[in-house]
């Protein structure tokens, strides 16, 4: 038997590393991706190797590029936001995850892939939906949800007893759960478990606080191109480097912070912190350039879709029929989502100030308080509102009647 273990190299995915080799007699391929969280992998690969694993099992890559073009971008076109306000960050990044576990299980003849999620969450099920729905034939292993390792004192001392390096966290007291990516860092468990209690700020691993931000604001200059950002300040980048760069800039400026209870697929509710500088000015951006390029029919059906499409992804089912339907109906709509937006960064905030584009559909002719040239014949409005107004008149008139 062998498995492809999604493998961070942390203190949890070792475990289950040992786990899978000691209880579930199966031979290990690990799979590490740098998703932009800001680590080195080549600890995980040390790691892996003082682990056992043979060097041809061991995958470390760089699938940045990836992300951002193929699960982040679409997603932005969209301008998906989970119950009003979580951009996904953690959510558009678990298929991609589970499609290189597929690929590389495929490569390897591994007949299982494993992951480190626990059996309370929604990335089990995107894990899992993600690879089901790319291999009917594929094995899972949770094993959060087989163990009996129950709680983290159980957890250490098998660690212990397998010679698992323990990393001593800074502050001893970080948040249990972190997940990171180019998109956003997530925290949750321990301190934030209440939420009547206010986050503290030391759960802040990549935005400056807001007051602690510079004093004067910073203008940037995103270009987009059918839906994508293309160049910051007229400068022409991948999709991971824009992304990059709007990260420190987010970062720098306080901008991006969120502290939400939400409500997980498997009918729990929880708390977490996320971080989204570059993501959040990301979306600002992008609602400012589909205001002068989208039709407002096209803009207020794909507004529309947009609640049930970010629920798809937070749900997991990134490959679904259902999820590319929305997906070509939102590409479709940015045909014409090309130009420049320019924005004030300035202490938590990301403020649209301008925006322009030589497909703007914005007509001063037509809009301007003064002398319009003929462009608009103010007289047409009369019939327009009398008849729209038709059927209010007929309700009220009956209302009179009944009062
Ligand atoms: N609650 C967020 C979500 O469901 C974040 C999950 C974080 N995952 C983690 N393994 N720490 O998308
Ligand atoms: C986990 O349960 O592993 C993290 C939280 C989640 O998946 O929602």
């Amino acid at each position: 038997k062998k498995v492809v273990l999604a493998y961070s190299g942390g203190l949890d995915t070792s475990i289950i590393l040992k786990w899978l080799q000691t209880e579930y007699h199966c031979e290990v391929v690990t799979f590490t991706a740098d998703l932009g969280q800001g680590e080195e992998l080549d600890p995980a690969r040390k790691k892996a190797e003082l682990l056992g694993i043979k060097p041809e099992n061991i995958f470390i890559e760089d699938i940045r590029e990836e992300f951002v073009r193929d699960f982040v971008f679409p997603m932005f076109r969209a301008n998906a936001l989970y119950e009003g306000l979580y951009l996904l960050g953690t959510s558009i990044a678990r298929p991609l995850i589970s499609k290189r576990l597929i690929e590389i299980a495929e490569q390897t003849g591994a007949d299982a892939v494993a992951h480190g999620a626990t059996g309370k969450g929604n990335d089990q099920v995107r894990f899992e939906l993600s690879a089901y729905a790319l291999n009917p034939e594929i094995k899972v292993i949770a094993p959060w949800r087989e163990w009996d390792l129950s709680s983290r004192t159980k957890l250490l001392e098998f660690a212990e007893q397998h010679q698992i390096p323990i990393a001593k966290d800074k502050r001893g007291e970080a948040p249990f759960s972190v997940d990171a990516n180019l998109l956003h860092t997530s925290s949750e468990g321990k301190v934030l478990e209440d939420p009547a209690q206010d986050a503290p700020d030391y759960v802040l691993q990549r935005i400056t606080r807001p007051e602690d931000a510079p004093d004067t604001p910073e203008i940037v200059e995103i270009t987009f191109e059918k839906g994508d950002a293309v160049a910051i300040n007229g400068e022409a980048m991948s999709p991971a480097t824009i992304l990059t760069k709007l990260n420190e800039l987010g970062g720098k400026h306080g901008i991006g912070i969120l502290d939400l209870v939400e409500n997980r697929f498997v009918g729990m509710k929880s708390r977490g912190v996320y971080e989204t500088p570059g993501g959040t000015i990301l979306l600002e951006a992008h609602r400012g350039i589909e205001q002068i390029t989208l039709d407002s029919g096209a803009g207020h059906l794909k507004d529309s879709i947009m609640p049930r499409y970010a629920e798809l992804i937070y749900n997991g089912f990134w490959y679904s029929p259902e999820r590319e339907m929305l997906q070509a109906l939102i590409d479709k709509s940015q045909e014409h989502v090309t130009g420049t937006v320019r924005l004030k960064l300035y202490k938590g905030s990301a403020r649209t100030i301008a925006r322009w584009s030589d497909h703007s559909l914005y007509s001063e002719a037509h809009v301007t308080f003064e002398e319009d040239a003929g462009a608009y014949d103010q007289k047409d409005a009369q019939g327009f509102i009398q008849l729209n107004a038709l059927r209010l008149k007929l309700l009220a008139a009956r209302n009179r009647r009944f009062k």
